[in-house]
């Protein structure tokens, strides 16, 4: 175990203990004094291929001894090239021009740069201001933090916010239960309202994840929201961005989340399972109509980062995406993920469970005091950390979010386990789950058990 001061590391959790994982392979990981652990939540959202896959790690060694790396404002690589237009591909619609960087929340940022340069550049300069939904995450960067409703993640730094006009998010904790086909919030008319209060000739982008991430336990909106959403975005000369960073790539069962809903988003921010863990890789992708203006104007995004478009982190995505299309294995997602999302909902009748949501191989299971009213446990008791700790003690690693209700209280943990998982180890993560809530229970006082 390690943990801080020993040792040199300034942790990202300085009060916790840390084992030592030393390998991983397929859905399963090792520490140091040989525990397993199964991977039910790839990390956070990203191992979608599984641990130690050496095809991967093969294709990244070759291109690190060919050329690791050259800058992007200077020179291009084979990885680049290719992974730009095997990913195209893949996209809805026209969005087909790559832009590579590492982190989600650089995405983030860049794609909200460019819905603001372009606007600019397009000779409406007013058109600044951004919409995004409340609760969402959409990265940790300060623009990006700004885009997300995470209270909590903001508290030494809202000095330093841009404003981000907030839309009630569709199908989480909603009175309607997203049932009503006329709730403004599930079926994405509150959008036009918060465009048309702060006057559409000032908004230049709304940003929306097509499935929810941990701030809102994988919700999925109802099937007319991202029409809606388009129609409106198109009415009022409004960007609209898809942040797929957590639900892309496969996760839910077709290779963006946003096809079912049969739409195609002006921007769309891509990372976590693009390149499987194996490397830091996300990507904003534009259609040309957007980079043709920037092209004809000012010549280049105004995003200059030392490691975008990096030769062996795209060499990671290229056989990241090969090998999804290879094995099949976003429809093996879809297979998979329609059974485990009906074992999920089997949870439902267990204590506390208040809601499961999700779609493919991505679930959230949302923890209550009171299942009968949906009210949260106190923030004091700590069911999530409590649940998350046990779970880890069992041996399955799942990922905790709290703050969801109302910025500090709400508990759920997310499972997303990687796409080459076997039915007796969705099986495994069900049991383990199970006896993961029995733990939890024992160990929370009695007044709230
Ligand atoms: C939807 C979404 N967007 C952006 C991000 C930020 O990505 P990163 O943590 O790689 O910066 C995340 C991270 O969880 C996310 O879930």
């Amino acid at each position: 175990m390690h943990a801080y001061p020993h040792g040199h590391v300034f942790y990202r959790r300085l009060t916790k203990r840390l084992p030592r994982i030393v390998r991983g392979e397929g859905c399963w990981l090792e520490d140091a004094d040989g525990k397993r652990y199964l991977d039910a939540c790839g990390g956070a959202f990203v191992a979608c291929l599984g641990h130690g896959n050496a095809e991967i790690a093969d294709a990244m060694a070759e291109q690190a001894r060919r050329v690791a790396y050259v800058n992007g404002t200077m020179f291009t690589t084979e990885p680049v090239e290719t992974l730009a237009r095997e990913l195209a591909a893949t996209l809805p619609g026209d969005l087909d021009h790559l832009y590579f960087l590492s982190s989600g929340s650089e995405a983030v940022e860049a794609a909200l740069k460019l819905a603001r340069q372009y606007w600019v550049e397009r000779g409406q300069p007013e058109k600044r201001k951004i919409l995004a939904l409340s609760a969402a995450y959409h990265g940790n960067t300060l623009l990006a933090l700004s885009a997300s409703a995470r209270e909590h993640y903001k508290t030494y730094f809202r000095d330093w916010m841009v404003d981000v006009v907030r839309v009630p998010v569709p199908c989480f904790r909603c009175v309607c239960r997203g049932e009503d086909s006329t709730c403004p919030t599930c079926s994405g008319t509150a959008l036009e309202a918060a465009i048309e209060r702060v006057g559409p000739e000032s908004v230049a982008a709304f940003i929306a994840e097509p499935v929810g991430g941990s701030s809102t336990g994988a919700a999925v909106p109802r099937g007319e929201y991202f029409r809606t959403v388009r129609d409106i975005c198109d009415r009022h000369d409004v960007l609209f961005i898809a942040d797929e960073v957590l639900c892309g790539a496969g996760r839910t069962g077709t290779w963006w989340a946003i096809e079912p809903f049969g739409v195609t988003p002006d921007l769309m921010t891509l990372g976590k399972g693009i390149a499987a863990g194996y490397a830091p890789l996300s990507a904003v992708a534009a259609p040309r109509r957007i980079v043709d203006v920037i092209a004809r104007g000012s010549g280049a995004l105004l995003h200059a980062q030392t490691f975008s478009f990096h030769p062996v982190a795209c060499a990671a995505g290229l056989a990241t995406v090969r090998y999804l299309g290879s094995h099949r294995l976003v429809e093996r997602c879809a297979e998979l993920g329609t059974r485990f999302q009906e074992q999920l909902a089997g949870l439902a009748g267990l204590p506390h469970v208040g809601a499961v949501r999700g779609r493919g191989l991505l679930a959230g299971i949302e923890f209550v005091e009171d299942t009968n009213t949906g009210v949260p446990f106190p923030r004091t008791v700590k069911f999530a950390e409590t649940f998350t700790e046990q779970a880890l003690a069992a041996g399955l690693v799942v990922w905790p979010n709290t703050g969801h209700v109302d910025g500090t209280r709400g508990d759920l943990v997310m499972l997303a386990p990687p796409y080459i998982v076997t039915t007796s180890e969705l099986d495994e993560i069900v049991t383990r789950f199970a006896a993961a809530l029995d733990r939890t229970l024992a160990a929370l006082p009695v007044a709230v058990r």
